[in-house]
């Protein structure tokens, strides 16, 4: 197979998008975009303007209804395929709200994801995950890949035994999101942050793993309420998504203007009326994030 170079970009285009619950009621309303290896994007929007769904639609989230466009992705519309074939093919999709497994180690969760990544989105009978003949890793390189990666997020060996989100804070489940994407390694990464209760230790987190994680072989797709994270993480192109459509995009002083502005001005030169004062559409941030 050739792999053309714009296989290796994310392409969004003309993506429209409803609840399962309500399919005549279009969240998202004609997204094109398109995310390249090495560029970071952010994506901000005030509450409710359709960013979480984008993150869902992504990734296959059985309550949402693709009503209309296309994502192609490693030369296929991943909008027919399942989540898992999705991260198969270097997609990763992190859970803005990840669900606990008690039972399920860490280091296991991880080996059976990577196991899975291994075997490709085909499944190839000739690829043994487990066996280094065989396209595998072995259980040694899988140990020395993953103390190499706690050592890059400076995580604690012990993590790795916890059974997973059980009793984590919310600074510890994203560690785990950032180890589970160090070890999985994908190519595109869309990670949606929280628009409440991103604390400063959970930020930290977020920015320090993705920094670490920056390469010429990686996109990311970021999508967050707040400027802050973009002090932290310098995005290449900023988009603004309101009414499930990206109004504006432009670099990194589109981001400082929304901080400074808020949503208000730039909706209201887009067209779009909005019905709430400005104060509401500032881009305050949680107290914890305060000076
Ligand atoms: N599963 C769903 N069923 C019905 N409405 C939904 C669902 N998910 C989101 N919405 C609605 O779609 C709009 C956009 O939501 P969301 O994507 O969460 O926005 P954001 O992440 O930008 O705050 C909101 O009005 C929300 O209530
Ligand atoms: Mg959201």
């Amino acid at each position: 197979m050739t792999t053309t170079d714009s296989s290796r970009h994310l392409v969004i285009s003309g993506l429209r998008v409803a609840p399962i619950a309500d399919p005549t009621r279009e969240i998202l309303q004609g997204i094109d975009l398109d995310v390249g290896p090495g560029e970071v994007h952010a994506i901000m929007g005030p509450n409710g303007s359709g960013k979480t769904t984008l993150a869902y639609a992504l990734m296959g989230h059985p309550a949402y209804i693709v009503t209309g466009g296309e994502v192609h992705w490693e030369g296929r519309d991943i909008l027919k395929l399942s989540p898992d074939k999705r991260a198969r093919l270097g997609m990763f999709l992190a859970f803005q709200y990840p669900v606990a497994v008690p039972g399920l180690s860490v280091a296991s969760f991880i080996r059976s994801g990577l196991n899975a990544k291994l075997q490709g989105i085909d499944k190839n009978g000739e690829v043994d995950p487990t066996d280094p003949v065989k396209g595998g890793v072995s259980m040694l390189d899988f140990r020395r890949r993953m103390r190499e990666k706690l050592a890059l997020l400076k995580m604690d060996e012990t993590f790795v035994s916890r059974y997973v989100n059980e009793g984590f804070s919310g600074g510890e489940k994203k560690r785990l999101e950032m180890l589970q994407m160090a070890m999985l390694e994908p190519h595109m990464a869309i990670l949606d942050e929280t628009d409440s209760g991103l604390d400063i230790d959970a930020l930290r987190i977020v920015a320090e793993g993705v920094n670490a994680m920056l390469s010429p072989d990686l996109g990311i797709l970021l999508i967050t309420h707040y400027q802050r994270l973009l002090n932290h993480i310098k995005p290449d192109v900023v988009h603004v998504l309101a009414r499930g459509r990206i109004v504006a995009s432009g670099g990194r002083d589109l981001a400082l203007r929304l901080e400074d502005e808020g949503y208000g001005p730039i909706l209201r030169e887009n067209g779009l009326d909005i019905d709430v004062p400005d104060d509401a559409l500032r881009l305050d941030e949680p107290a914890a994030l305060a000076h």
